[in-house]
């Protein structure tokens, strides 16, 4: 009897597995090789960035920093520090941390506010050149309402203040599958915030659409780590197709800062800034398939 069980059993299972694995690579491979049109435009600003820096940092603009504590700010920030790109540049965030002042230089200057009561703050959004916005937080952590309250109408309200205060350029952290219509509520939230801000016409909007980031939270969220666990193998293989180091996150949205576009709206997916962070050895294997 056992014996017909396991003769049942175990070559089921072996086939469920084997089917799962050949998905699962399925839709690796598809993303990581999906061809993406503008490819040498990307790398061209990747390349550009270098040069571009010295004349933005001529320019004497000024910076704001939406979500500075979290851990893609955390990087943003040391990045922003070490290539002292701006003028001034004002962290706003419900609470104060402690800045390391051997990196982060005296042009840093931290706000904290209370983003229940947004209209009283206008003065702190004002003066702004270029604003990032990284801000956001998880249904795990505050349920639906609360979800939505952080990612939906905080970012909007600070954008729309921001906005008012004259910044130009809104560079935005939204997500993988961002898409207003998803029966997700993560997906579907940030699509939505993305259609409002595309409606509140910044002189230049950027969009930033990550997969899964690859990063060691300081914060302890179960699924998201064991998530990070199966994908590390997987983002070895498939560099590109799902996920994407912070820190590559954080240069995508410098260089795309720096660099001049006539564009007044524009939308990075994951691959796309794994290319404009210029850390991507994409474009160098593009060179060389270019060459032979
Ligand atoms: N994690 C991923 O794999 C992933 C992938 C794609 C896109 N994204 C999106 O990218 C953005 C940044 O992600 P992350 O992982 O860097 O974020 P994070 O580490 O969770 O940091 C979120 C930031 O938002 C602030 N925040 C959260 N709740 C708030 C509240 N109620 N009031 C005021 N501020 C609040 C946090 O402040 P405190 O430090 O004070 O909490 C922190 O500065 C998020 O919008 C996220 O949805 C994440």
């Amino acid at each position: 009897m056992l014996w017909f069980k396991c003769d049942e059993i175990i070559p089921g299972v072996a086939i469920a597995v084997a089917f799962i694995a050949v998905c699962l690579g399925g839709f690796f491979l598809s993303h990581e090789y999906s061809p993406i049109l503008n490819v040498d435009t990307l790398c061209s600003m990747a390349e550009a960035a270098e040069d571009q820096r010295e004349m933005f940092r001529q320019a004497s603009k000024t910076a704001v920093v939406l979500g500075h504590t979290g851990e893609t700010g955390r990087v943003l920030v040391k990045q922003l520090a070490q290539e002292k790109l701006f003028k001034k540049v004002t962290l706003i965030g419900r609470r104060e941390i402690a800045l390391d002042r051997n990196v982060v230089g005296p042009e840093f200057e931290q706000k904290v506010i209370d983003f229940e009561k947004l209209d009283d703050y206008t003065e702190e959004f004002k003066g702004h050149d270029v604003g990032f916005w990284c801000l956001g937080t998880t249904r795990g952590k505050v349920g639906v309402e609360g979800f939505k309250r952080v990612d939906y109408d905080y970012v909007l309200k600070t954008a729309e203040l921001a906005k008012s205060g004259g910044m130009q350029h809104m560079q935005f952290m939204s997500t993988y599958g961002a898409n207003a219509n998803s029966s997700a509520l993560y997906t579907r939230t940030k699509g939505q915030v993305e259609e409002a801000l595309k409606v509140m016409h910044f002189q230049r909007l950027s969009i930033f659409r990550p997969g899964v980031l690859m990063v060691d939270r300081q914060e302890s969220r179960p699924m998201e780590a064991f998530a990070r666990l199966v994908l590390t193998p997987v983002s070895k293989i498939f560099p590109t197709a799902i996920t994407i180091p912070v820190d590559y996150v954080a240069a995508a949205m410098i260089n795309n800062a720096v660099a001049t576009s006539d564009k007044t709206s524009e939308t990075f997916e994951n691959k796309e800034m794994h290319i404009l962070s210029g850390k991507s050895p994409l474009c160098k294997k593009d060179e060389k398939t270019k060459t032979k």
